[in-house]
């Protein structure tokens, strides 16, 4: 099979669409014929060795978090997936012919591939925010960067549920975050003001996605510090508020069901771009220069 890859840290231009070894569905796991699979800033993340630690690159890197494709193996253990169902979820390695995915749920026949393969990571990092937020009905929740992958699918997640919603943005995406709901305000110096007028005074909760606006801003708008939940600045622990990394918190199979259920509803509208694999790069170029509206998504 072909998979997305790299042999040296570096910009997009290090990335290869080539041959790589088949994957296998191990316990617990299934595998797919990928039909599309989603860019992540952990993407780019992983290829410019941000994430490695200082440590030098050793071996080939592959890539991808999340993708929608067709069940083609089912690993020891599963029960309630079979052989040919069309399913979206988590994995490793997922942008390539076939992957393995950890976690999945069963795509709406209603709904794109692409749209499907979108709503793995920021579907699941969502649904993990506004459950350790607690955010429910008649609550005000702000989310910082409402127009990106996460912070778009949030801003509808939490909207299905009843809250209201004031989302920051560039001027540029404040259009789009009227169009799935949310109240816009703009990002930077002299958020905190725009905020509070928007909502009247404090919000019940503040979701971070975009790590840029000082913890402290953040936490004056939030009934306390532990209502302010980070998924992109980890320094906000030491300050107070609660970051998230996805490991013991998350719970990815009833996220992803709940996720299913509200894109098949069109609670959820998730807008994509697509480009072939074998133009991941530009896909690459455009995530990682941080103003995306909605999500990347690779099509084999
Ligand atoms: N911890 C976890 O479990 C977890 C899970 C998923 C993602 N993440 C991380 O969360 C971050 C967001 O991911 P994503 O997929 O949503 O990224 P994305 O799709 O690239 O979106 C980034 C968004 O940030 C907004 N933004 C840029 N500058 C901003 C600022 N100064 N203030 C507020 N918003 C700003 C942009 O809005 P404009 O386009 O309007 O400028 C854009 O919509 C990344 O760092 C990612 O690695 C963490």
């Amino acid at each position: 099979m072909r998979a997305l890859q790299f042999r040296a840290y570096g910009g997009p231009e290090v990335l290869e669409w080539a041959e790589a070894p088949d994957p296998h569905a191990g316990p617990g796991q299934v595998r797919i014929a990928v039909r599309a699979a989603s860019v992540n800033p952990i993407d780019w993340k992983m290829v410019t060795g941000a994430l490695s630690g200082g440590q030098p690159m050793v071996g080939t890197g592959y890539l991808g978090y999340d993708a929608a494709g067709v069940v083609d193996e089912v690993g020891a253990g599963v029960t309630g997936v079979s052989v040919g169902d069309d399913v979206l979820g988590k994995g490793q390695n997922t942008q390539a012919e076939y992957a393995v995915l950890d976690s999945w749920a069963v795509k709406p026949s209603s709904v794109d591939w692409a749209v499907a393969a979108a709503a793995g990571v920021a579907g699941e990092t969502g649904e993990r925010g506004l459950r350790l937020l607690d955010v429910k009905a008649g609550d005000t929740l702000f989310v910082d960067g409402g127009a990106g992958g996460v912070g778009a699918v949030a801003v509808q997640m939490a909207i299905a549920r009843g809250a209201g919603v004031i989302a920051s943005s560039s001027e540029a995406n404040h259009a789009y975050l009227r169009e799935i709901g949310a109240t816009p305000v703009l990002y930077g110096e002299g958020i905190v003001g725009r905020v509070r007028s928007a909502a009247g005074g404090q919000v019940d909760a503040v979701f971070d996605v975009a790590g840029r606006t000082p913890v402290g801003d953040l936490m004056s708008l939030a009934p306390e510090p532990s209502q302010v939940v980070s998924i992109a600045n980890f320094a906000a622990g030491q300050a107070g508020a609660r970051v998230t990394g996805g490991d013991a918190d998350s719970h990815p199979m009833q996220a992803l069901a709940q996720v299913a259920e509200l894109l098949a509803q069109s609670k959820l509208v998730i807008k994509v771009q697509t480009f072939p694999f074998d133009r991941a790069a530009e896909a690459y170029r455009i995530s990682q220069a941080g103003h995306l509206r909605g999500k990347l998504v690779l099509i084999p």
